[in-house]
């Protein structure tokens, strides 16, 4: 019975721990689609493209140090996003679009945020 009661409650805690794909569309229309267009094929010459883009596609640490650092006209999320946020954003992002990357789990962007510095960084609405 307490093993029931247990695979149970790890079935039931399973989704909030990991990524929630369906959150990160809502977020991805909400924070990126502006700028990386609803399609994910960006604005030649502004906004680069999601769809088969090798950052997208590759190391879900580098690519959630993408977001949480920001770069050139990219704003930073840092304060913006939490790791649960950013974990589902770059989920739906990297099986969207004809992508089709293991999705990214909170506990790494966590872990890349603790290596970044606590302070610093825009407030801004968009982070700029
Ligand atoms: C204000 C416009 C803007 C918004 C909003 C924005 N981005 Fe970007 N993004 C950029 C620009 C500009 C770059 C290119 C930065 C550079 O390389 O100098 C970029 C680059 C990227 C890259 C790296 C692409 C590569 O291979 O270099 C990723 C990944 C990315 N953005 C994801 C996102 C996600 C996910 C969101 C929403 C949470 C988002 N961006 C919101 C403008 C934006």
């Amino acid at each position: 019975m307490k093993v029931a009661v247990t695979l149970f409650a790890l079935l039931v805690a399973a989704p909030c721990a990991a990524q929630d794909v369906a959150a990160g569309e809502v977020l991805y229309k909400q924070k990126c689609a502006a700028c990386h267009q609803p399609t994910g094929k960006g604005v030649k010459g502004a906004f680069p493209a999601l769809a088969g883009d090798a950052l997208v596609l590759g190391d879900p640490a580098l690519l959630s140090r993408m977001l949480l650092v920001g770069k050139g006209g990219m704003p930073t999320f840092k304060r913006l996003m939490t790791d649960q946020q950013i974990a589902d954003v770059l989920s739906f992002v990297r099986s969207s679009f004809g992508n089709s990357a293991a999705p990214v789990l909170p506990d790494v962007v966590a872990a890349m945020r603790a290596t970044l510095p606590a302070s610093g960084g825009p407030t801004g609405p968009l982070g700029n």
